[in-house]
């Protein structure tokens, strides 16, 4: 079953539906996936496996990668590797997907929400400082956050939909406080922020490889640092925590994280191709923006002088107040034309699963939440299925008369 029939409810979408994203297989998959199967190499040992790891740390300028079963099971290693314990807290985007929130309660520790730049939609670096500076205090060694009484142990900050956070701020302010960054790189792959790709710039990175993300293996990711010591837990910790390379004894609690052979070698095939589906999107949103760009109301993603995008989930915020259809409207109709959009993430400092009567208000996470939508942007998008979403939004904008 691919993502174009689980998407959407119910039966199988009809063949002129124009999904949001969808993998795209068309170099070595097939032939390396063979080669696993004709040789029995198919579990978590194996060359493919090495060679993705090769692959994804010379993507993100690493020393060391470390393959692991999906992007979650990564960031929940990289916050051990952190030093990120029980009752401890890590600054993290409001606005993202939700995973890394949940691996933040995985540790037993808490996410304290940051709010967005209004013009990259990333992490704001001014809040960031501005909650270190007037919220914290120190406590010998021990960064505490006033409200809380809790200690502040981490930042990670998540490059999202394919653009990068402007992560020098970031970097300063963390070395100003002693805290490591993690970067949340699994929207990010082969974006580049002041010519250096994202997830290899913090004290650790990771990558996704989920069936939307820029290249997929179906489901697997990667944890990307500089650090042999952290490389070398990592391997550890998601191998079961094995002591000993004949006798099963273990000094710590472990986890079954890593990827398997079949998988790494789909990822070798898509990393191969990862320059090509950039091109491809970047085309993409190159056609998109300037069909749409000068739309009264609509807002095309920027991107800053300071970045490569991969406009991995092209995202565009519509003013209802101009438009005068807001985005979830304008989302519904474009479903009843037969094309899938979706909107941004709850922020996750309102969201029942993690807000906190004690979190920080993060009001532009909220309006960028109310007014974006995503439309579709597979790396295959034909330029027909590409004419059909502008000519549907151009014509469901028109027919809604400005005042
Ligand atoms: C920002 C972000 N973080 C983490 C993840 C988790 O990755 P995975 O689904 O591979 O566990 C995803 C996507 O799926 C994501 O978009």
């Amino acid at each position: 079953m691919n993502l174009r029939e689980t998407q959407a409810p119910g039966a199988p979408q009809a063949p002129d539906f124009v999904p949001l994203i969808v993998p795209e297989i068309r170099g070595n998959e097939w032939h390396y996936v063979k080669e696993c199967l004709d040789t029995n190499w198919v579990s978590s040992v194996g060359s493919y496996v090495e060679r993705f790891e090769r692959m994804v740390a010379d993507q993100a300028g690493t020393r060391y990668a470390v393959a692991t079963m999906n992007g979650t099971s990564a960031l929940h290693i990289a916050l051990m590797l952190a030093g990120v314990e029980r009752d401890d807290e890590v600054l993290v985007s409001s606005l993202t997907f939700i995973a890394p929130a949940n691996a933040i309660r995985y540790v037993g520790a808490w996410p304290v929400f940051m709010d967005s730049e209004p013009r990259y939609l990333q992490i704001d670096p001014v809040h960031t400082l501005d909650f270190l500076k007037s919220d914290c205090t120190w406590d010998g060694a021990a960064l505490i956050n006033r409200r809380t009484r809790r200690r502040v142990r981490a930042i990670l900050p998540v490059h999202i939909l394919g653009h990068p956070v402007d992560l020098n701020p970031i970097l300063e302010i963390a070395e100003a406080f002693s805290l490591p960054v993690i970067e949340d790189a699994t929207e990010g792959l082969g974006s580049t922020y002041r010519g250096r790709s994202v997830g290899g710039m913090g004290s650790v990175g990771c990558f996704s490889f989920n069936g939307n993300k820029i290249i997929t293996t179906g489901g697997g990711g990667m944890l990307v640092t500089n650090s042999a010591e952290w490389a070398e837990k990592a391997r550890y910790l998601t191998t079961q925590a094995k002591d000993d390379p004949i006798e099963y004894v273990h000094r710590a609690i472990g986890f079954n994280y890593r990827l398997t052979n079949l998988l790494a070698a789909v990822g070798c095939a898509q990393m191969e191709s990862l320059d090509a589906y950039i091109q491809s999107k970047r085309q993409i949103a190159k056609r998109y923006n300037s069909a749409l760009g000068g739309i009264p109301g609509i807002t095309i993603p920027a991107e800053a002088e300071w970045a490569q995008s991969t406009y991995w989930m092209y995202t565009i915020r519509i003013d209802a107040g101009i438009t005068h259809i807001d985005s979830r409207s304008l989302l519904r109709e474009l479903h009843s034309r037969k094309i899938q959009t979706r909107p941004l993430w709850q922020p996750l400092h309102l969201s029942p699963a993690h807000a906190h009567p004690d979190g920080q208000a993060c009001p532009v996470a909220e309006v960028i939440h109310r007014d974006a939508i995503s439309l579709p942007c597979s790396v295959g998008l034909t330029i027909p299925d590409q004419d059909r979403v502008i000519d549907a939004i151009v014509d469901i904008v028109s027919r809604n008369p400005r005042s």
